[in-house]
């Protein structure tokens, strides 16, 4: 079988955004069990700069050169063998294999969403919901699903309950209050001015401006923090929180001394959702019970401001890039 090309994204070496280059390569094919999916919008997270700079290497070693991007929305271009749940046509969004997987394409290049086409397994696909556009689609795996991570899967988090939600305005942030008033909990927020009345609109309960006040002046006894900034926010986070409540972090495995110091418990990524609650996230956008904000979206040749502005961290909602759409 002859050969097919696509523009690719390729990292050869960690670095600043100059290292993220536009190249053609080898189009891959799928293997048994994996989809060619036809890449709209990959989304832009900021574990895709943590990785390209090197500074997650202890934890993501990183092999070159390598495609970023781990999810994305696009349209099935083809199946491998034994995929009965995918035909070419279908709409889909998704995990491609991560940035840092044991994987390579015949090129010899580490498969990645920041690109024109990349390699699915079949089991981190969903079907797209009619009503869902390809933009929305794409924020899903990036965000809402870590959000419905830290609020049930880990967060346990019941109808009724008091969250408070760190970064309430970021990729994550937006979904976590917005699927925590879905089920009916109280939600505190934390953003700066600028996103004050975003994070109002949203839905939030209370909103704390968390450059002007400390939020453990003000909260007190809530069942669930979600931490998504960490250092001095998970300190200060512990004495807001109720005996036995649960303290989520994002950005790193919190301190189980202090957890156990103030009567509370301390989580992080111990448990993932199901591909039956990632349907229920893109149904409830579908139907617009929930709405994702799109901070800015990219073309694919301009990945590197893209990246440059997911590491300010003052974002509204997720980065995007756009590719064949
Ligand atoms: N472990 C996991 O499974 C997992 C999954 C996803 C994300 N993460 C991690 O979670 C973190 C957040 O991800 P994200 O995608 O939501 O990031 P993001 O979209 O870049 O977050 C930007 C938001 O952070 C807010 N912010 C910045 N400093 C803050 C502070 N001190 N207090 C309150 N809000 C603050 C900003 O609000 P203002 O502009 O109003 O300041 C902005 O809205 C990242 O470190 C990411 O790597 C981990």
């Amino acid at each position: 079988m002859s050969e097919s090309f696509m523009q690719a994204i390729l990292v050869s070496e960690y670095g600043g955004p100059e290292v993220l280059k536009l190249k053609e390569v080898v189009r891959p094919n799928p293997s048994a069990g994996e989809v060619l999916v036809k890449i709209h919008y990959a989304s832009v997270i900021p574990l895709d700069w943590k990785i390209r700079d090197g500074s997650m290497q202890a934890v993501y070693p990183q092999t070159f050169p390598y495609i970023p991007g781990f999810y994305a929305s696009g349209i099935v271009e083809s199946a491998g063998p034994g995929v009965t749940e995918f035909t070419a046509g279908d709409r889909v969004f998704g995990m491609v294999k991560g940035a840092y997987a044991e994987y390579a394409i015949a090129s010899g290049i580490v498969n990645g969403a920041d690109s024109e086409y990349a390699i699915a397994p079949m089991n981190e696909l969903v079907k797209m919901p009619d009503g869902l556009s390809f933009e929305d689609a794409a924020t899903i795996r990036a965000g809402a699903e870590t959000a419905w991570k830290v609020l049930f899967t880990e967060g346990e988090l019941e109808t009724g309950q008091t969250v408070l939600i760190h970064a309430a305005a970021g990729g994550v942030g937006q979904f976590a209050v917005q699927l925590a008033k879905w089920k009916g909990a109280h939600v505190i927020g934390t953003a700066s001015a600028s996103n004050l009345d975003f994070v109002t609109s949203l839905g939030a309960d209370q909103v704390i401006d968390y450059t002007t006040t400390a939020f453990e002046d003000v909260v007190k006894r809530v069942d669930l923090v979600i931490d998504s900034v960490g250092g001095d926010t998970e300190n200060r986070s512990w004495s807001v929180l109720k005996q036995g409540g649960i303290l989520v972090s994002l950005t790193h495995p919190p301190s189980q001394e202090n957890a156990q110091n103030h009567g509370v418990k301390a989580k992080f990524n111990t448990k993932f959702p199901t591909k039956a609650n990632l349907q229920t996230i893109a149904q409830l956008i579908a139907d617009g019970t929930i709405k994702a904000e799109i901070d800015s979206i990219f073309p694919l040749d301009q990945i590197n401001k893209a990246h440059e502005k997911s590491k300010e961290k003052h974002g509204r909602g997720r980065i995007l890039l756009r590719v064949n759409s």
